[in-house]
């Protein structure tokens, strides 16, 4: 047992409740964070004459000394010490002696940890930010591919009115889109430097907050100690935007599973991203998609989890903090594998263009545009949707398509059909008709397409990097 007090104790720490309150085991990847802030800290305590240049050159080398040791794995990161920040400490202490003792100086760890917490979110923030842009630049991809791949768009799970796959995979792409810019939103929040507020209540000496805020990338210092040391609203922020991101994956990969059933047979899932069963040889299961679905819970689970400790927690730091690492680690985790994984199972998937397009020309699809027909023809709106209710009735007794009735079965139903209405029930003028923007038609399509390669180009020259992440609109 390695720690950082046991002045004022008598006694040992029982060993359970040591291990029950030693948190090494989970926020030991927080150690170059803890690192790069006590560089930053024994810089500024320099500066501000509260170390001298001697005191600060030797810490600053046995902190780099450990960066690297720990790198090339000759320092391992044990149980032995209670925390992160008893490992940093102690080993600076037993390379460079007494100035390593200085380092805390002006220092707690309840400010130490908000700030590796925070340096930590940070830096998964913008990955997470680049692999949603990734999964974007596949799905814009896939728009310029097919834009016009036919399928049915459905209501309520009932083909609904023909649409095209990159209008359907354009919906995905808005979805994502926010969520990139919900990663920046919380960013731009967080970005605060809460290092120096010691305890609690500051500390006597005469840090300069500026200083560590700016060496660390951060907007600059936090404006209150109590807040500073208690705040986790950009985890639960975090953590919300990422329920979101597994929510649109979770609706996504149900639309997967879907497409990928033998009734759908919209699309095949490639044999690096399908798995087998032990017992049916014919099966090729949609497993990724599934464990995306199935984990979106699990992130949920982290929301709710943080939600609740931090619910009734008096000000200001209480040890039921200590709670937010884990789940936050294992919701960002999982995002980020859910994310790769699944980029990379729609980029193999292969489309079955044929079958989609037969699966909207079946189902009535065209119905709408039979009655804007008819409207086109001088028939009252609310007639037309009558005779064309009478007309789907027909073709489901006779087992016809609503293209596929001759003219005189038409003009049966109504008389102001005439030879044109074939043209104008075809799937192809049904969506091209489609020209508001936002909708299916080709040239609406093509619009957006290219407003999506702008936002994904323009944030290309300025790459988001730690201390000026300037995320688009
Ligand atoms: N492991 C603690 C946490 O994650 C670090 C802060 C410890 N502070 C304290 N007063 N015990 O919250």
């Amino acid at each position: 047992m390695a720690q950082l007090w046991g002045g004022r104790f008598t006694k040992e720490t029982d060993r359970l409740a040591y291990q029950f309150n030693a948190s090494i085991y989970f926020d030991k990847r927080f150690w170059e964070k803890d690192i790069e802030g006590s560089l930053a800290h024994a810089a500024m305590l320099e500066r501000q004459g509260i170390l001298t240049e001697e005191e600060r050159d030797a810490i600053v080398r046995g902190l780099e000394e450990i960066r690297r040791d720990v790198e090339d794995r000759k320092l391992e990161i044990t149980d032995e010490y209670e925390d992160i920040h008893s490992f940093v400490e102690a080993n600076l202490i037993s390379r460079i002696g007494d100035a390593g003792k200085k380092l805390h100086t002006g220092r707690s760890r309840n400010d130490q940890v908000a700030l590796d917490m925070r340096l930590y979110v940070r830096q998964e923030i913008l990955e997470i930010d680049g692999l949603l842009k990734a999964l974007l630049e596949t799905l814009n991809g896939l728009m310029e591919e097919h834009l016009e791949t036919y399928m049915p768009g459905f209501t309520h799970l009932q083909k609904a009115q023909p649409v095209t796959l990159a209008h359907h995979l354009g919906a995905y792409f808005e979805m994502f889109k926010r969520d990139r810019q919900r990663m920046g939103d919380i960013y731009r929040r967080m970005n605060y430097c809460p290092l120096g507020a010691g305890a609690l209540a500051g500390t006597t000496y005469p840090l300069d907050r500026f200083d560590t805020a700016a060496t660390l990338g951060f907007e600059g210092p936090t404006l209150n100690s109590m807040d500073s040391v208690s705040d986790r609203d950009y985890v639960i922020e975090l953590l919300a935007a990422l329920s979101t991101v597994m929510m649109h994956l979770s609706r996504f990969s149900e639309e997967v599973i879907l497409w990928n059933s033998n009734e759908y047979g919209f699309v095949e899932i490639d044999d690096a991203y399908s798995t087998g069963s032990s017992i049916m040889p014919q099966k090729k299961n949609p497993d990724i998609a599934e464990l995306t679905r199935g984990k979106t819970g699990r992130v949920y689970g982290s929301l709710v989890s943080i939600l609740t400790t931090m619910k009734g927690l008096p000000l200001a730091y209480n040890k039921d903090m200590q709670e937010d690492k884990e789940l936050t680690f294992d919701a960002i985790d999982t995002v980020k594998s859910c994310l790769t994984l699944f980029n990379g199972m729609i980029k193999t998937m292969r489309f079955h263009k044929e079958r989609m397009e037969k699966s909207a020309m079946n189902g009535f699809t065209n119905a709408t545009d039979a009655a804007d027909y008819l409207v086109g023809k001088g028939v009252p709106f609310r007639d037309a949707h009558g005779i064309i209710g009478r007309m789907v009735l027909y073709c489901i007794d006779h087992k016809k398509a609503i293209d596929e009735l001759s003219l005189e079965e038409l003009k049966e139903l109504s008389p102001a059909f005439e030879e044109d209405i074939y043209e104008a029930v075809s799937l192809k003028t049904c969506v091209e008709k489609r020209l508001t923007l936002g909708a299916p038609g080709v040239e609406a399509m093509k619009e957006v397409i290219a407003f999506n390669r702008k936002y994904l180009a323009a944030d290309e020259e300025e790459t988001p990097k730690i201390g000026d992440f300037r995320p688009l609109n």
